[in-house]
């Protein structure tokens, strides 16, 4: 019996060293972190040699239990040591090597994330500025079509067929259609205040920005342009009300803290009395100066609201009374913003875009100001 138990254990021995320098070997040579992984699951996994091996301690008496136990052990703990050290050392390198691969040039510009790059038109940051301050007053925002009918563009706002005033708009006309109308381009933002009026019941607080057509180029003209239409109707509003708001719009656009204002007597037929209002400014140097100066600057056209575009609308002019207006908005960016011709507003330059344009993040309300 004890040659045989003799026989075991050095067969035993002879196995253990075996595996200790199978795996030592297989340890230092791997080259990965997966590589080692590999040799771990073969050395120590549940079906690893030196865990297959130390099942058989079980089935072991005693006596031998006591001697293959410590050898067994040994051999596990030496290799889980071996694998640990191999391992961190494989950390180490893998560290190193990237370090190296993901080194940055700190001294390299920083390309600024597209949210910084991209800009807003001065246009659009304009009507984001206007509506901002007709909305503090309680207006409403309104919106009708750039393709409008005869009738909203004119004739229910008393420039009926023939009348001189249709001259005066330059007007971008469609083909006849198979009904006899003929469809045009609005020449101004004034078909909102019909439409409005006739698709809402009074009372009527709103502003209406958007696009208007004419056959007009120069400087100061573009056949694409941008107009806000006002409109306050009820059964108490006067022109007191009117020139009351249209200071404040002023004073809150420009962002200073008084605006002198004039009301000249104009001609519109859509209103009784018609004004256009000036602005005091001070035209002397380069840049246009709002609320100083001996100069005067026409931003609007505005009045009361004529009984017959309220009878059009259908309202009862003996009831319903109030005022609209309305401002040429690509003039107020140039005026704010020191842009000296309105053609270059739509050449879609980027560079022009870039210089002249607003921060996406930039938006404008009353409390957080309006262009910083
Ligand atoms: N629609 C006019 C234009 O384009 C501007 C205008 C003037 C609008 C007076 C109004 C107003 O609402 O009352 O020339």
């Amino acid at each position: 019996m004890a040659g045989r138990d003799e026989t075991k254990m050095s067969d035993l021995h002879t196995d253990a060293q075996t595996l200790e320098d199978h795996f030592t070997a297989a340890i230092a040579d791997a080259e990965t972190l997966d590589a080692l992984e590999q040799v771990r699951v073969a050395a120590l996994g549940k079906k690893g040699r030196i865990s297959q091996l130390m099942k058989g301690l079980g089935t072991m008496s005693p006596a031998e239990r006591q001697q293959a136990g410590p050898l067994l052990n040994g051999l596990k703990t030496r290799i889980a040591d071996a694998i640990a050290d191999r391992q961190a050392l494989l950390h180490a390198a893998a560290l190193t090597v990237r370090l190296e691969q993901e080194r940055v040039d700190v001294t390299l510009p920083v390309a600024p994330p597209p949210v910084e790059q991209g800009r807003v038109h001065p246009n659009s940051q304009v009507i984001d500025e206007v509506i901002a301050i007709f909305a503090d007053m309680g207006f409403d925002v309104k919106e009708g079509p750039d393709i409008e009918t005869d009738e909203h563009n004119f004739t229910a706002l008393n420039i009926p067929p023939e009348h001189p005033a249709r001259q005066m708009h330059d007007t971008f006309y469609f083909h006849q259609r198979a009904d006899g109308s003929r469809p045009l381009l609005r020449t101004h933002t004034s078909p909102v205040q019909v439409r409005t009026m006739r698709s809402e019941p009074p009372p009527h607080r709103f502003i209406a920005p958007g696009r208007a057509f004419r056959c007009d180029s120069d400087q100061t003209h573009t056949p694409m342009f941008h107009q806000v239409e006002g409109m306050v109707i009820d059964e108490t509003t006067h022109m007191g009300h009117l020139r009351w708001t249209l200071e404040e719009f002023a004073r809150a656009y420009f962002e200073v803290e008084t605006v002198e204002m004039r009301l000249r007597p104009s001609y519109f037929p859509f209103t009784e009395p018609s004004m256009e209002v000036d602005i005091r400014c001070d035209r002397t140097g380069k840049d246009v100066r709002i609320g100083q100066g001996d100069d005067w600057l026409e931003i609007l056209g505005c009045g009361m609201v004529n009984p017959n575009v309220l009878a059009a609308s259908g309202l009862d002019p003996d009831i319903y009374q109030g005022f609209a207006f309305g401002i040429g908005i690509d003039r107020l960016a140039m005026l704010k913003y020191g842009a000296p011709d309105l053609r270059a507003f739509f050449d879609g330059d980027l560079r022009w875009l870039t210089h002249y344009g607003f921060s996406a993040l930039d938006v404008p309300s009353l409390y957080g100001g309006l262009s910083r």
